[in-house]
């Protein structure tokens, strides 16, 4: 069963911008340590930044909230597996919100994709809730 979508398309441009304007403020603000380290690990760790910008915004969509009722951006966080695909780490309050919104019966899987082609990053998010069993 599907419980929440969300989805997120941002100018890479702008993220450009808040980097060059706030620096360490902005990315230690929005960012964990292991997106940071994935980021710039990368060639183009701007184009990384912005899709996991709109990873955070396309979830918190996802959740009803927005960044907003206690839920921040560093509480949803982008894990890549290692052949690369990226799931998404819920902590603190976005992860309260998505058990609130879990039937109490059944367990919660967050998918998201993302992609880029300059200037554009975008992401879309499904939370889907399934039988314990099958997780
Ligand atoms: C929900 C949120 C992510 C929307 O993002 P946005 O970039 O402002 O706007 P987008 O164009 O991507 O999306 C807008 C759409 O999101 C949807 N939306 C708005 N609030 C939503 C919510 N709580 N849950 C799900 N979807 C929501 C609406 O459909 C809206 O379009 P509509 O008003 O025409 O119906 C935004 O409210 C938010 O939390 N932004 C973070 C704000 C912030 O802190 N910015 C500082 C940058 S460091």
């Amino acid at each position: 069963m599907i419980i929440g979508i969300g989805s997120d398309i941002i100018d890479i441009r702008r993220i450009e911008r808040s980097v060059d304007r706030f620096g360490e403020r902005f990315l230690n603000r929005v960012f964990t340590e292991g997106e940071r380290a994935k980021a710039e690990s990368r060639r183009r760790s701007i184009d990384t930044y912005a899709k996991r910008f709109a990873a955070k915004e396309a979830c918190a969509k996802a959740l009803g909230t927005g960044i907003y009722r206690g839920v921040t951006w560093k509480q949803i966080e982008v894990v890549n597996l290692q052949g690369g695909k990226p799931t998404l780490r819920l902590t603190g309050a976005a992860a309260e919100r998505l058990e609130e919104l879990t039937p109490s019966t059944l367990n919660t899987l967050v998918h998201v994709t993302l992609t880029d082609d300059h200037p554009w990053a975008q992401a879309f998010v499904v939370i889907e809730a399934v039988e314990r069993h099958l997780i």
